[in-house]
Formats: C-alpha cells, sequence, structure tokens
C-alpha cells in the first residue's frame, strides 16, 4: 500500500477522491508515527513525498474534501497518546517469582545447575528492596543526560524525558569518566509523604484521591504538562542498566557502586547474600523494616552478583535467569459475597467471578474476586451472602480464600451452575475430566467475538493505544468492530460515514484522530505477536514467539499448517521439532489454521493493509550457527545442555529434539546413540562438544 499512484487525479469522481484521501491521510499518519516515533520508516523519502505529492493534488481539485486530519494541514505525527515511543536498545526484562524459602532454594539450585557449579563455588546475590514504583530507562550520552522512557512493553516505551528531568533524584550530568553510552535502569516512586500531601490536594480541588502511591507516581509520570509531574515529588533508586558502551566494574554490587558515585540514590537496603541462609535473614530483615520504610516495597530481589555468570545464564523469554523477586506474602481482608456473575472468556470458558461489597486490600479497592470454576465453589462451600476471606498479591486477579463459616447468614444461597451461556444462550458443557465449563456458541457468541478483539488489540498483541476494552465493546455493540479487520477500515468507513466517531459523546477530533494515528501506526507488525493476536488456544505470547522464530513468516507459517494437518509428514513433524511445542499446542494450531474462518480473519486483515513483518533472525550476523538447525545429544561434559542451547539460541540458531533432513549440525557427546546413528545415515555434519565450544567462541 506504499503505491501513490491509482487513478489519475485529473479522472477521479468526487466520490473516488473522498475515498483516496481518507486512505492517504491514514496511510501518510502511520508513515509518520513509524518515522517520528518509531525510528523506522518502512518506505522511502521518495515514495513518502509521492504520497504527499498526490494527496495535495486531489486537495486541489476538490478543495472543499480538505479533511480536518489531512496531512497537508499538520506537521508529521501527532503522538498516539502525547508521548512518543521509544525503542529500548535493550529490552526492559521483568522478574520471575519466589514465594517462599523453597522457591528461592530453587532459584539458587538452578542456576548451580545451569552453570554446572562445583560444591565449592558460592553463588553471592545483591540483594535488595523491590520497589513498588514505576521502571524507567535513562539514557546518557557523553555523561549528559539525553532521554528517558518508561518500560511500555520492555521493547518499546514512551518517552518521558521532559517529566524524568523534574525529579531531582535524577542527576543531568555523571561526571567526568563517564561511558560514551550508559542507561541507568531503575524505579520511579512516591514517598508515603507525598502521596499524602497529594491526595489531600486532591480532595481540595474536588478531584478523585488516588488509590496508592504506584498509581499516584504513574498518574504523575505521565502528565503532558512536565510541570504537574515537578509538583508531585516523585523519587528514583537505580538497580539496573541497559545498553552500556563500557561496564565500570565485573560485578552487579560493583556497578551499584559506581551509579552511587555518579549520584544516583541507590538502595540503602542493599547486600551482598553469599549462599541461601544469608538470602534469607536478609529477607526476613527487610520484611521487619518495612513498615518503618517511607515507600512501598513489595518485595526483595535477588541478582547474581558476577556479571560474567549473568552473562552466561542470559534470559528465558523476558526474565533474567539470574535474578528473581521473593515477594511478601499477599495481603488478606474479609468481605461479604453479594452475587456470583459468570463471565465468558475468549475461548468461551465460563468463569464464575463473586461480586463483594467493596473492600480495601494492600492499598486497592477490590469488588470481584475469581471463583475459578464450578469445583472450587463446590469445593470451599462458597454461598452467596457468606463473609469470605479473600487475598491479593501483586497485580493478580483477588482470589476468595476461604468462607468465615461461623459468620454464614441463615439464608445464604449455594450456586448453581447454569447449563447454557449466560450470554448467547448456547449450551455451556463440561467435558469429561475437565474443570471448565465452555459456551458451545463459538462464533456466534458475541461475549467469545468481544473478548478475542480485547485479546487481539492488548498489549502483547496489536498494542493499539487508545483502543481498550472499553472502546472495543462499544465499537463491538454499535456493529462497527466485529471482526479483527474491521479496525483497519475504521478510519477509511468513517470518513465516508454521514456521523463519524468526532460528533460522538466522548468524542473528539483530536481523539479521532489519535486512535487513527495509532491504529494507523500498528498495521505493520511482527510475526510474533500477530500469531499471538490470533488468540489460538494454547498460545500465549512465548509459543508464539517460538513458532514467529521458526517459520519466519507468515505464508510460511500457513505452509506449514497447512501441510502439517497431515501427521504423517515432514511439516507435522517439523512442527513437533520445534523445542517448546509439544503435542497439545502443535494441534491447536494446526487446527486453528485448518478452519476455514480463521484463515479468513487472517486473509482478511492482510485485505485491510496489515502487513505481518517476516522475523528477523536474531542478532547474530557473522555468527556460524545462524539460521541452522541444531540438535545436542548424549552428554556434554563442560557446559549443561541448558547452557548450550541457550548459547546456540542466542546465535541465531534453531535447536531441535531429533536429527531431520533438516538438521544441519549435530553435537554429539559420549552415550549418544539413535539420534548419532541417524545423523550419520542422513550424512548430516556430526561435531563434538569440544569442537561446538570452539566454534562458538567459548572455548578456554
Ligand atoms: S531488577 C533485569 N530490581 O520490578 C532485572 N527490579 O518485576 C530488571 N523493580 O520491571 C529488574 N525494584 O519495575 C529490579 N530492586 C529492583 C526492583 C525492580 C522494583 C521492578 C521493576 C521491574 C519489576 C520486575
Amino acid at each position: 500500500m506504499t503505491d501513490a499512484g491509482g487513478i489519475a487525479v485529473d479522472r477521479l469522481t468526487e466520490a473516488q477522491a473522498k475515498d483516496e484521501l481518507a486512505r492517504l491521510a491514514a496511510e501518510i499518519a502511520g508513515h509518520d508515527v513509524a518515522y517520528h516515533q518509531r525510528d523506522a520508516p518502512v518506505i522511502s523519502d521518495a515514495d513518502y513525498d509521492a504520497l504527499r505529492r498526490r494527496n495535495d493534488a486531489i486537495e486541489a481539485r476538490f478543495p472543499e474534501l480538505v479533511r480536518p486530519d489531512s496531512p497537508s494541514l499538520g506537521v508529521g505525527a501527532a503522538p498516539a497518546s502525547g508521548f512518543a515511543k521509544v525503542t529500548h536498545s535493550r529490552p526492559m526484562l521483568s522478574l520471575g517469582n519466589a514465594f517462599d524459602d523453597n522457591d528461592v532454594a530453587e532459584f539458587l539450585a538452578r542456576i548451580r545447575r545451569f552453570l554446572n557449579l562445583q560444591p565449592e563455588d558460592e553463588i553471592v546475590v545483591v540483594a535488595e528492596p523491590k520497589i513498588d514504583g514505576l521502571s524507567a530507562s535513562l539514557r546518557y550520552e557523553d555523561g549528559r543526560f539525553v532521554q528517558g522512557a518508561t518500560r511500555g512493553d520492555g521493547r518499546e516505551g514512551e518517552d518521558i524525558t521532559a517529566n524524568l528531568r523534574t525529579i531531582a533524584d535524577i542527576p543531568e550530568r555523571l561526571g567526568r569518566g563517564a561511558p560514551a553510552v550508559f542507561e541507568v535502569r531503575g524505579e520511579v516512586y512516591m514517598s508515603h509523604d507525598a502521596f499524602a500531601a497529594l491526595n489531600r490536594a486532591q480532595e481540595a480541588a474536588e478531584r478523585p484521591p488516588y488509590a496508592n502511591p504506584r498509581n499516584a507516581a504513574a498518574g504523575s509520570l505521565r502528565q503532558i504538562d512536565a510541570g504537574v509531574t515537578a509538583g508531585r515529588q516523585l523519587g528514583f533508586f537505580a538497580y539496573a542498566w541497559g545498553e552500556v558502551s563500557a561496564l565500570p566494574a565485573d560485578s552487579q554490587s560493583g556497578v551499584l557502586d559506581r551509579l552511587r558515585k555518579w549520584g544516583f540514590p541507590v538502595q540503602p537496603w542493599t547486600r551482598r547474600c553469599a549462599g541461601l541462609d544469608e538470602i534469607l535473614a536478609f529477607y526476613r530483615e527487610i520484611a521487619a523494616a518495612r513498615a518503618e520504610l517511607r515507600y512501598d516495597i513489595d518485595g526483595v530481589v535477588y541478582k547474581v552478583d558476577r556479571l560474567d555468570w549473568q552473562d552466561r545464564l542470559g534470559a528465558v523469554s523476558r526474565s533474567p535467569r539470574w535474578a528473581t523477586a521473593h515477594k511478601f506474602p499477599a495481603e488478606k481482608a474479609q468481605t461479604r459475597v453479594l452475587g456470583i456473575d459468570v463471565q465468558v472468556g475468549r475461548t468461551g470458558a465460563l468463569t464464575p467471578v463473586a461480586r463483594l461489597q467493596p473492600v480495601t486490600v494492600g492499598g486497592v479497592v477490590v469488588s470481584n474476586a475469581t471463583l475459578h470454576n464450578e469445583d472450587y465453589i463446590a469445593e470451599k462451600d462458597i454461598r452467596i451472602g457468606d463473609t469470605v476471606v479473600i487475598q491479593r498479591a501483586g497485580d493478580v486477579i483477588p482470589q476468595v480464600l476461604e468462607v468465615v463459616i461461623d459468620r454464614r447468614p441463615a439464608d445464604a444461597a449455594t450456586f448453581t451452575p447454569r447449563e447454557t451461556c449466560p450470554v448467547c444462550g448456547s449450551h455451556a458443557v463440561r467435558e469429561e475430566g475437565e474443570a471448565i465449563r465452555r459456551c458451545t456458541g463459538g462464533l456466534i457468541c458475541p461475549a467469545q467475538a468481544v473478548e478475542r478483539l480485547k485479546h487481539f488489540v492488548s498489549r502483547d498483541a496489536f498494542d493499539i493505544e487508545g483502543l481498550g476494552n472499553k472502546q472495543i465493546q462499544a465499537f463491538w455493540e454499535e456493529g462497527l468492530v466485529r471482526q479483527p479487520a474491521d479496525i483497519f477500515t475504521l478510519a477509511d468507513r468513517d470518513a465516508a460515514a454521514e456521523a463519524g466517531l468526532a460528533a460522538r459523546e466522548g468524542w473528539g477530533e483530536t481523539s479521532v484522530r489519535n486512535l487513527f494515528n495509532a491504529i494507523a501506526a500498528r498495521r505493520e507488525i511482527s510475526l510474533g505477536r500477530f500469531v499471538h493476536a490470533l488468540g489460538i488456544r494454547h498460545i500465549g505470547q512465548a509459543n508464539a514467539a517460538v513458532l514467529a522464530r521458526n517459520y519466519q513468516s507468515l505464508d510460511a507459517l500457513l505452509t506449514g499448517m497447512r501441510d502439517a494437518a497431515d501427521q504423517a509428514g515432514e511439516a507435522w513433524e517439523e512442527l513437533l521439532n520445534i523445542e517448546g511445542v509439544g503435542e497439545i499446542v502443535a494441534r491447536a494450531v494446526v487446527e486453528f489454521f485448518a478452519e476455514a474462518h480463521n484463515l479468513e480473519v487472517v486473509a482478511a486483515l492482510r485485505d485491510a493493509g496489515v502487513d505481518v513483518r517476516d522475523e528477523e533472525a536474531p542478532r547474530s550476523e557473522g555468527s556460524v550457527v545462524a539460521g541452522k538447525t541444531l540438535v545436542f545429544t548424549g552428554t556434554l561434559e563442560i557446559m549443561t545442555r541448558s547452557e548450550a542451547k541457550a548459547r546456540a539460541e542466542s546465535l541465531g540458531a534453531k535447536v531441535a529434539g531429533s536429527v531431520s533432513k533438516k538438521t544441519d549440525l549435530v553435537i554429539a557427546g559420549p552415550g549418544a546413540g539413535s539420534k548419532l546413528k541417524k545423523a550419520e545415515e542422513l550424512g548430516v555434519e556430526v561435531i563434538s562438544e569440544e569442537d561446538w565450544l570452539k566454534l562458538v567462541g567459548a572455548a578456554g
């Protein structure tokens, strides 16, 4: 859709001109966003200029058709949400969790196994409180603060430089000897005092109070007017780093010392702990001091101190293997069950949800809690009218733990599962051996369709700013968006409509333009996000990424899945061969793409101009194994199997579980059996572990 051509301008009818101007406005806005906010133009400057010239020419012929959002009136992109996007040069990771002492012991044991440590090798970790705020990345070039961003989805955040500059804890300069590039990462938070003062001011101004310091910090940081942020007294703690041209130390604690010298606040409760006992003792010390701190914390973070070990350990999906968050126990409260509703999910799963008398738990007002399924309700004997203990931990959905039986009223009512879907009335069935009841309405069930759309636009999928659950629900009800592709034709249809969105309650020209810009900006999408967005059963973000990495283009994936329907064939074998893809997952994807209506959804998206980017081979140019398929077999004696696999993947190789014609290289240790034999039969190259280490530059 980068073609500026089409019908010659002087032969366009008025209706065609109107359509064309709508299309050009959306397309140019999309390119503006790609260029200005993502720094990732998708067309050449010459093609871009041609689009704008065509727009101008049409407008010159039909001046009455000039749109309020015409590219000729604006100056490039109006940022989708008021903030430009920033791509993190190194992703901002999140942390795995440990909920008790055993989990912490297991965290250390995993590291020990992965690195193949000897019993006498001590694992030293840096422990520090987990601050309950928002992470931010601060980029310093030649010692000067040049850009600050929110975490966003970890790959891409928002440029909040001006707001961060108002935080006194954040130094403008690092002083002499700072590396050319250094990205400091840490947490922006609001102290209890600042929070109380802010809510007093909110109250005085008759504005709603913030629920907790974290929300207040988030709200303060996302102010378009940095002057407002300045008045909010935010604090900052540094605890990590992103892209750096040089590291000032070879340990976590060493880098923290340097950050402190550069003027960053570093957690005063930071300690190097050797081994489990020291770690747990420090955790208990912090837990005891928690109430005295002047800010909220929700656990203790442990990070392996040695940076060479951090490097070797790497990350799984989005959390590093070398760090974990040991969470404080969840907060509990008692309240009454006012009723039990049944919600329908995107796969048709019916989930009973307790409607509760609102109660504050850990600083947040809770009025709903999941009851999981019918068996859970029966097991805990939860009745409407009961007083229950609920628990809320972090961002997870609150749960009902137990009934306070002494407080059960005489008229407490039991819950009877319905055999029909509360939304579409279709049969709701519970398969043998399943805990979940499902609506059989499939495509005709509006609840499922709406939930699928909500999933489609959600943060880890298409991530369309300004198109949240509320808007999807409203657009669905009005019939404006019934399937994913409708989102991408919305702007054109709106331009053609008599009374567009902008004329509606709660919308104006600017918000509509922002929405269309945000949609246009997501026309181009990575294969992994696209697959995740489709909402295939058993395919979450991680599995979608694995499939994307393996098939690399949407067409290859579609062909692969079509061919894999034959379970005796090679395509099915290839799918099963992908590490991390088991039979259940494989069957779910194949079945999904065997359904004509699912293929239609994909085709309609492409017709609507959605462009699924081919997966780039991982950063590994020059690596000898990039793009190759490897199989490890037998005993590895130097590197553990997990480390070898992680290393191979980080160099851009695919690691398969069995040998086939597609295998490029087999690394065989002692005891290798059938896989080695098969490799020899097929003439696949086989090398020893030692050769492998030399090949990837890890020998020595
Ligand atoms: S380290 C690669 N240290 O927790 C490790 N995170 O669940 C990156 N957080 O997104 C994180 N205090 O917002 C780290 N002392 C601390 C932290 C901390 C709070 C937050 C941070 C991160 C989230 C992960």
